[in-house]
């Protein structure tokens, strides 16, 4: 009588042990970490530990008629915040990935991320990782405001699609 009792109480705080931990995982793998963009709206985008990521409030598509102004300002700051340095669009690799055709291959907002938050991204996502491991240099973080890197990704999609509009 007293063994059955006490096996019963075993089995009753061994199922209650399991199920905290089992919480407690489930919990630490849905923890997002969170990556705040701060301009003049603060972005909130966070990831859990499966990579599905959760863009608040970010700007989602390439654009399919890049924005003129932007157009203009991203490629004054791709001359000037040293992209060049490292980039070509449309004639090859250097120290990094050549940027043609780039909007055809990533997502908007991924690319957004890497340009606002490179270290946060080789942490975190493994495609930004990947490519860090191919090319073996880490994209510095130019501390560029949501609307700059909005403008250099305008920039690049116009550049890379102007063969299009000079046969229109
Ligand atoms: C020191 C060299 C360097 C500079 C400066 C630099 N990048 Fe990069 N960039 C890289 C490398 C290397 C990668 C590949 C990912 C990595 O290793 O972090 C990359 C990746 C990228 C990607 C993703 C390409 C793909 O194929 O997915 C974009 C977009 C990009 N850079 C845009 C820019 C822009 C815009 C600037 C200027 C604000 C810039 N980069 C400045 C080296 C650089």
């Amino acid at each position: 009588m007293r063994l059955r009792r006490i096996f019963t109480t075993l089995v009753i705080i061994t199922a209650a042990a399991l199920g905290i931990l089992y919480l407690f995982l489930d919990r630490l793998a849905e923890n997002p970490r969170v990556i705040e963009l701060k301009g003049e709206d603060t972005v909130r985008v966070s990831v859990d530990t499966s990579e599905r990521w959760t863009y608040g409030d970010l700007p989602g598509e390439w654009p399919s008629e890049p924005d003129p102004e932007l157009v203009a300002l991203g490629k004054e700051l791709f001359n000037t915040r040293g992209c060049r340095v490292c980039h070509t669009i449309g004639e090859g690799d250097l120290v990094g990935p050549d940027l043609k055709d780039v909007h055809r291959i990533r997502d908007y907002r991924w690319a957004l991320l890497l340009l606002l938050r490179p270290d946060s991204m080789q942490q975190y996502d493994s495609l930004a990782r990947a490519l860090l491991k191919k090319y073996g240099v880490r994209m510095p973080d130019q501390r560029l405001s949501l609307r700059e890197a909005e403008a250099l990704l305008h920039y690049v999609v116009w550049e890379s699609t102007k063969g299009n509009r000079a046969t229109k």
